[in-house]
């Protein structure tokens, strides 16, 4: 049993707690370079005294990112724009992790703020991959990658680790999940390959389970490495829970230390019961089932529900996104509220209490 301040030690990583903040992209890079946004929004959690700061969805290649507006690690010069960042949340005593990403068929979009969806090539648009030749709703048809480009990318995914490593990053990520490139492969909804990238489960898996093997390989052994995936398409015939369960299992064996699980993004109607902790039971089967650490994810928002989560032991660390949006002071929040004592910033510590 373990509790929302407890620390938490994954390979040569200490995480001074398990309140750890889930990646959100912000749309503010330019040219794919992080700047003055991220170094506020990235800088006001490393003041807030998580465990960990994921960093968000960043691109491994250029046109492996969301939107126009979205980082990449494409090469050593954008790798630097982040190392003060990952720096100063250090001298606070907080992790960085880096998400790795590539969204495939749902790649080449403007802002979510612009009037329209997609990039043209005159804004700054490309042609965008995926396993298929099949539309996401509302996006043009990609193309299906060839199998020698689908090699490529597992490099570049090894590339983008190797020089996330560098920036000074403790942990990295792979995004797999959200209906992006990674899940684009493994969801039956989407892939319809008839290589051995498609059809059996095993098949369909091959290109993460490449991209892990080939990242695990370059980064220390002491670098901790996460997962993210979509548990359930939420759809009759999509993937499911048990299919996550038999992944999970590949993924542990190939040295991944934890599934951040989230759900959904293959399809847009798809009918999900969104609730406070709806995704809490993913993370409990597979750390049940498949015997892996797991970080619980969605509608967490209350000091009191994350507690509960690791005290009955559902997961074994807590990923906010929006609440931490809202308060990115959120851990120092939390501690007040249930009565633990925790180390502030130093040059916040006459706000801890309001007596004179
Ligand atoms: C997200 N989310 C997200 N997820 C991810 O894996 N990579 C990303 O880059 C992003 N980007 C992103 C941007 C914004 C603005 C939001 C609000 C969300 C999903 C996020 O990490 C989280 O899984 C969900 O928001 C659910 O958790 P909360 O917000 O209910 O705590």
């Amino acid at each position: 049993m373990n509790t929302l301040f407890d620390p938490f030690t994954l390979r040569g990583v200490t995480f001074q707690n398990r309140v750890w903040v889930s990646p959100m992209c912000q749309y503010s890079a330019t040219d794919g370079f992080v700047g003055a946004w991220h170094s506020a929004h990235l800088g006001a959690f490393a003041t807030g005294a998580p465990g960990l700061i994921m960093v968000e969805a960043t691109g491994v290649v250029p046109e492996g990112r969301i939107s126009i507006g979205c980082p990449t690690i494409e090469d050593d010069a954008h790798a630097k724009a982040f190392a003060p960042m990952v720096e100063f949340a250090h001298s606070q005593g907080v992790k960085m992790g880096i998400q790795l990403a590539h969204a495939g068929n749902k790649a080449s979009t403007m802002k979510p703020w612009d009037d329209h969806l997609m990039a043209s090539p005159a804004e700054g648009g490309w042609e965008a991959v995926s396993s298929t030749a099949r539309a996401f709703e509302g996006y043009p048809v990609p193309r299906a990658l060839t199998v020698a480009e689908i090699a490529g990318l597992v490099q570049s995914f090894a590339d983008a680790a190797v020089r996330s490593v560098k920036a000074g990053f403790d942990v990295i990520e792979i995004h797999a999940a959200h209906g992006y490139l990674l899940h684009q492969f493994y969801s039956p909804l989407i892939n319809g390959r008839t290589d051995e990238y498609g059809g059996s489960f095993e098949n369909r898996i091959r290109f993460l389970l490449e991209v892990v093997r080939a990242v695990r390989k370059v980064i220390p052994e002491g670098t901790p490495l996460f997962v993210r995936i979509s548990c359930s398409d939420w759809v009759d015939g999509g993937w499911n829970l048990i299919d996550s369960v038999e992944l999970a299992k590949e993924l542990k064996t190939l040295g991944v230390d934890l599934i951040d699980a989230s759900s959904g993004g293959a399809i847009h109607n798809a009918k999900i019961d969104v609730k406070p902790g709806f995704q809490v039971p993913f993370a409990t089967a597979l750390r049940t089932e498949a015997e892996i650490l797991t970080g619980a994810v969605g509608l967490i928002t209350e000091p009191e529900q994350a507690d509960h989560i690791l005290v009955t032991v559902e997961a074994d660390a807590i990923f906010l996104g929006r609440a931490m949006l809202r308060n990115p002071r959120w851990a120092l929040y939390a501690a007040e509220k249930l009565g633990i004592t925790i180390k502030w910033p130093t040059s916040l510590d006459r706000a801890r209490t309001l007596k004179k």
